[in-house]
C-alpha cells in the first residue's frame, strides 16, 4: 500500500511575526507544486491567524499543542474549538517537550486527541523513548506503552483519523538522528504492534512520520526506508532553504 508522505515544521517557540511570513513566503514560493507529499508548518499558536489568512491557499497550517479542556476558566490555553474558529487544519497532540516540560500524561493526551478530532482538527500524535531507555534496550517497551495506552482508548473512527509521529527523546535538537536502520528498525515494530492490536488495514494504512534531528543532508535516506512516511522537523524547518530541500526529498 502507498501512503503518501507528509512533511510537518514544528517551529517550536521561534520567530517573530515578521519572520514567521517571509519563512513561509520563501517556503511557499520555492516549495514543489506537486502534490506527491503533504506540506505543514506548526508556528507558535499567535502567528496562526495571520499565517493562514495569508498563505492558508498554498500550504498547510497546524498549532502545536491544545488544551484537554473544552472551554471556561483555564487561563492561558487555546482550546480545539478556537483552533477551528480560524481554520487551522492540524495539532500536534504529546510531543516529547509537552510531556516533559509540562508533565503531559496519557490520559491528558487522550482527552486532547478527542477534543481535536470532535472540532475536525487533523492530530499528528508524538511519542518516543529517552536515552535512558535506549541505553537500557527498553526503547520497544517503552515506545508500545506511549503509543497503546492512548491508541487503545481511541475508537474506529477515532484511530483512522490520527498520524504517528516517532521521535526518539534523544534524537530531538541534538544533532543525533536515529540511522535509518533504527527508524526504520522501530517504524516496522510499530507497525507490527498495530497489526496485532487493531488489525492489518489500519497498520498498513497510517502514517507514521520520524522526527529527531532529521535535516536537508539525511531526510531522502530516512524518507526512503520503507516504513516511514515522511518527518517532523524543528530547527531545520527555521531554515526556508533546508526544510524546501527536506520536502523534495519526500517526492
Ligand atoms: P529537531 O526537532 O528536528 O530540532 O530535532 C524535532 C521535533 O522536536 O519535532
Amino acid at each position: 500500500m502507498s501512503r503518501k508522505k507528509i512533511v510537518a515544521g514544528n517551529w517550536k517557540m521561534n520567530s517573530t511575526l515578521k519572520e514567521a511570513k517571509d519563512l513561509v513566503s520563501a517556503i511557499v514560493k520555492n516549495k514543489p507544486l506537486n502534490q506527491k507529499s503533504t506540506c505543514i508548518i506548526f508556528p507558535p499558536f499567535v502567528y496562526l491567524p495571520e499565517l493562514i489568512k495569508l498563505f492558508g491557499k498554498e500550504i498547510s497550517f497546524g498549532a502545536q499543542n491544545c488544551s484537554s479542556f473544552k472551554k471556561g476558566a483555564y487561563t492561558g490555553e487555546v482550546s480545539a474549538e478556537m483552533l477551528a474558529d480560524i481554520c487551522c487544519e492540524y495539532v500536534l497532540i504529546g510531543h516529547s517537550e509537552r510531556r516533559s516540560y509540562f508533565n503531559e500524561t496519557s490520559e491528558q493526551l487522550i482527552d486532547k486527541i478527542k477534543l481535536a478530532l470532535q472540532h475536525k482538527l487533523k492530530v499528528i500524535f508524538c511519542f518516543g523513548e529517552l536515552l535512558k531507555d535506549r541505553e537500557a534496550n527498553t526503547q520497544f517497551n517503552v515506545v508500545e506503552e506511549q503509543l497503546l495506552s492512548v491508541l487503545k482508548k481511541l475508537n474506529e473512527k477515532e484511530l483512522k483519523q490520527i498520524t504517528l509521529a516517532y521521535e526518539p527523546v534523544w534524537a530531538i535538537g541534538t544533532g543525533l538522528t536515529a540511522t535509518p536502520n533504527q527508524a526504520e528498525e522501530m517504524h516496522f515494530f510499530i507497525r507490527t504492534s498495530l497489526q496485532n492490536n487493531f488489525g492489518a488495514e489500519y497498520a498498513n494504512s497510517v502514517q507514521i512520520l520520524y522526527g529527531g534531528s532529521c535535516n536537508a543532508t539525511n531526510a531522502e535516506e530516512l524518507f526512503s526506508c520503507p516504513n516511514v512516511d515522511g518527518g517532523l522537523i524543528g530547527g531545520a524547518s527555521l531554515k526556508g532553504n533546508d526544510f524546501v530541500s527536506i520536502i523534495k526529498a519526500s517526492l
